[in-house]
C-alpha cells in the first residue's frame, strides 16, 4: 500500500509511522510527505529517512482554489493508495476530496464528533470532560467530519495541562493510526470498519 503523507507540524506520528515503515513492521510505503509551509518538522524527519517531501506553501497562494488545486496535482503525482493527514492544519477543499474520495485519512486529538478543529484538546480540557481521546477517521471536505475508523478513549486528570493531555493522546494515536494502517495494507476497506452487521 502507497501512501503520501500530509503534515503541518512537528511529525512526531509520522515519526511513528516511518519507524514502523523502516522496522519491517508496517507494509506500507511512505511515497512522499508534503507540508503547506517549508519549516514543518515533519519534512526534516521524512527527509532524515530517505523519503522524498514536497511543499505547496499556502502563503505562496493568493488564492485557496489555486493552493487546492496545486496540492491535489502534486499528490496525485505520486499515485497514492492514501492520502494520510498526520497533523495537517489545513482544510483540503473539494477537488482534492474528491480526487482522494474515502482514501483521504484523517487522525484527530479528540472523540470525534465532539472537538473538532485545530484545538480539539483544549476545547474538550476546557469544556470540562473526563474522558476525552483521539478518532482515525476517513475525511471529506469539512473541519473534522467523515466516517469513522477507530477511536481510542483517553482519560482527562484533574492535574492536566494541555501539552500534557496532548502527549498522552498521542500515544494512544499513534497506536491507532499504526493498527489502521495495518488493517488497511492488509486489505480491510474503510466500508469495512463503518458497516454494521
Ligand atoms: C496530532 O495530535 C494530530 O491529530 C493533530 O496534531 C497533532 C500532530 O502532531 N492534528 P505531530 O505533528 O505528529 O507531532
Amino acid at each position: 500500500m502507497r501512501i503520501v503523507a500530509l503534515a503541518s507540524g512537528s511529525g512526531s506520528n509520522l515519526q511513528t509511522v516511518i519507524d514502523a515503515v523502516v522496522a519491517g513492521t508496517l507494509d506500507v510505503e511512505i511515497a512522499a510527505v508534503g507540508a503547506d509551509h517549508p519549516d514543518a518538522g515533519a519534512l526534516a524527519r521524512a527527509a532524515a529517512a530517505g523519503i522524498e517531501t514536497f511543499v505547496v506553501d499556502f502563503s505562496e497562494f493568493g488564492d485557496r482554489a489555486d493552493w487546492n488545486h496545486a496540492l491535489t496535482v502534486t499528490t496525485a503525482s505520486y499515485a497514492p493508495d492514501y492520502v494520510l493527514s498526520s497533523g495537517f492544519m489545513r482544510i483540503a477543499g473539494e477537488e482534492f476530496t474528491t480526487a482522494f474520495e474515502g482514501r483521504y485519512l484523517n487522525t484527530h486529538p479528540a472523540l470525534l464528533p465532539a472537538f473538532p478543529g485545530a484545538h480539539g484538546v483544549r476545547d474538550a480540557l476546557r469544556y470540562g470532560v473526563k474522558v476525552t481521546g483521539c478518532t482515525v477517521h476517513i475525511a471529506d471536505s469539512g473541519v473534522d467530519t467523515g466516517p469513522i475508523l477507530a477511536q481510542a478513549a483517553v482519560p482527562v486528570l484533574d492535574t492536566d495541562t494541555e501539552e500534557a493531555l496532548h502527549e498522552r493522546i498521542k500515544v494512544q494515536e499513534r497506536h491507532l493510526l499504526l493498527t489502521v494502517l495495518g488493517e488497511l495494507a492488509a486489505g480491510r476497506t474503510p466500508q469495512d470498519y463503518v458497516s454494521r452487521a
